[in-house]
């Protein structure tokens, strides 16, 4: 007979019939664990003699009914927005981050919204005893408080309470805690993980209740175990930022009813989350005038949104020096200190290096590039890029690899946002759609020599 278990690799999900030390599929070392297999995909139709199946017949799509749905408001439009104008009924939401980001706060503050305005809502706390999502809730108001809530981390419960409950959306804090009877290993083990999902999408698909499944993150930042999740589930959100700080941002990684480019961002406060409805103005206000700090005209989404990156240049006998990224990738960060040093600006062989983007925002896109480059430069020489009035330099684009600067998408809005802060001239990529306050540059040697030249400073000599 065969055998009813498999092992699967608890970081990628990988199915093998025999226990290894290391996983065939993503090469980490002990990740296997011993679960029952997934059980065979039973499709419908008739068999026929042979075996084939005889099938429904296939349907033109724009003949398939397909009702327009009512989205449910959550109330927190921020995240309503990342979410496509509102959690979509009976959809299943996968919400990732670190703990202590706020993801209990945030679908804290959701359910209570959704409440008072008149839906069905449940939280089911596998984490933490009522007392204790009282607490929480106690923090961020009234409709917190009068949310349902559950503490509960068997799935067969969880399950029985939806069906008894019939929620119009439920919130399972997380799924990790959640564990099937008769299933080996404990929670959080990607079996049970992929058991509690699978089993929650199909009560929530039949009864039309919205689930949101929060995850926790594995420490190199994966949606832990979940990343088995990220096929089976409608959208995956992912909420970041650092603790310490106070900036948070929600982003989707993935949505089957909505853009994945959106990001909302929050701040945490004593009263929950708040929604910071212009964080351009937040981080302007912010930015200071001192050498090795530039605004940079980034696009979260479809929306433009200024933040300020700073550098520090050190120097150093540690070989290799250090580069530390903060919001932007490392490598980009080794692209760009390299291109500098062949295009006209400061060879950082004996520096360490330091860049981060102020509020623990994450940009990442190639139009941080010049952003960089510039408060590199200026940090290595100790001067300003803001001009007399100590007003930043904001500028935008890509460096390419030949130090020329590539053109990025929405310079329009991106320039609009700028101009909104009187931020002007923006050094940006020549391009054909350019509007009023650009300063366009055709390199990045022109570009140092416009941000640390023309503003009555040394002009860069061109070597
Ligand atoms: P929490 O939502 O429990 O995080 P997660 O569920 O992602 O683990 O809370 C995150 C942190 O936010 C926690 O350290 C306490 C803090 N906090 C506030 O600062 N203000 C508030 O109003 C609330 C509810 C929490
Ligand atoms: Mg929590």
């Amino acid at each position: 007979m065969a055998k009813a278990t498999s092992y699967f690799c608890q970081s990628c999900g990988h199915e093998s019939l025999a226990w290894s030390g290391r996983c065939a599929g993503c090469g980490e070392w002990n990740t296997l664990v011993e679960a029952p297999k997934a059980p065979p995909a039973q499709g419908g139709g008739v068999r026929r003699r042979g075996g084939s199946r005889l099938s429904q017949r296939p349907v033109a799509l724009r003949d398939v009914s397909a009702p327009a749905v009512e989205r449910l408001l959550t109330g927190v439009d921020e995240l309503d927005r990342v979410l496509g104008g509102g959690v979509v009924p009976g959809s299943l939401i996968l919400l990732g981050g670190s703990p202590g980001i706020g993801k209990s706060t945030l679908t804290g503050m959701a359910l209570g919204n959704l409440g008072a305005a008149g839906h069905q809502v449940l939280y089911i706390s596998g984490e933490e005893s009522t007392a204790q999502v009282r607490l929480r809730a106690e923090r961020l108001g009234e409709a917190a408080l009068a949310v349902p809530a559950l503490a509960e981390t068997s799935l067969e419960a969880v399950v029985g309470t939806i069906e008894a409950e019939r929620p119009d959306v439920c919130v399972i804090d997380s799924v990790q805690t959640l564990h099937a009877e008769g299933m080996s290993g404990g929670p959080g083990t990607v079996g049970q993980v992929r058991e509690a999902a699978g089993r929650v999408m199909e009560v929530a698909k039949r009864l039309g209740c919205a689930v949101i499944l929060v995850g926790h993150v594995t420490k190199d930042g994966a949606v832990a175990g979940p990343r088995v999740l990220e096929h089976l589930v409608d959208c995956v959100l992912f909420f970041e930022g650092e603790r310490e700080r106070s900036f948070r941002t929600l982003r989707a990684l993935k949505n089957r009813f909505g853009a994945t480019s959106e990001v909302g961002v929050f701040e945490m406060r004593s009263g929950g989350l708040v929604e910071v409805v212009d964080p351009s103005a937040r981080f302007v206000g912010e930015a200071s005038s001192a050498p090795g700090s530039v605004v940079l005209c980034s696009m979260e989404g479809t929306r433009p949104l200024l933040v300020e990156v700073q550098a520090l240049v050190a120097p150093t006998e540690i070989v290799p020096p250090r580069r530390v990224a903060n919001g932007i990738d490392r490598n980009r960060l080794a692209m760009v200190i390299a291109v500098l040093a062949r295009h006209g600006g400061p060879s950082l062989a004996g520096a360490d290096v330091f860049v981060n983007v102020a509020g623990g925002v994450r940009v990442d896109e190639p139009g941080a590039d010049l952003a960089v480059a510039l408060a590199i430069a200026s940090a290595h020489r100790g001067e300003p890029l803001a001009d007399a009035e100590g007003r930043p330099l904001a500028c935008f684009g890509e460096v390419g690899l030949t130090g020329e600067l590539r053109p990025v998408g929405h310079a329009d809005r991106r320039l609009g946002e700028a101009l909104k802060f009187g931020l002007e001239p923006v050094l940006c990529p020549a391009d054909d759609e350019l509007g009023p306050g650009a300063q366009p540059a055709p390199s990045l040697r022109g570009a140092l020599r416009g941000a640390l030249g023309s503003r009555g400073r040394r002009v860069e000599r061109a070597a």
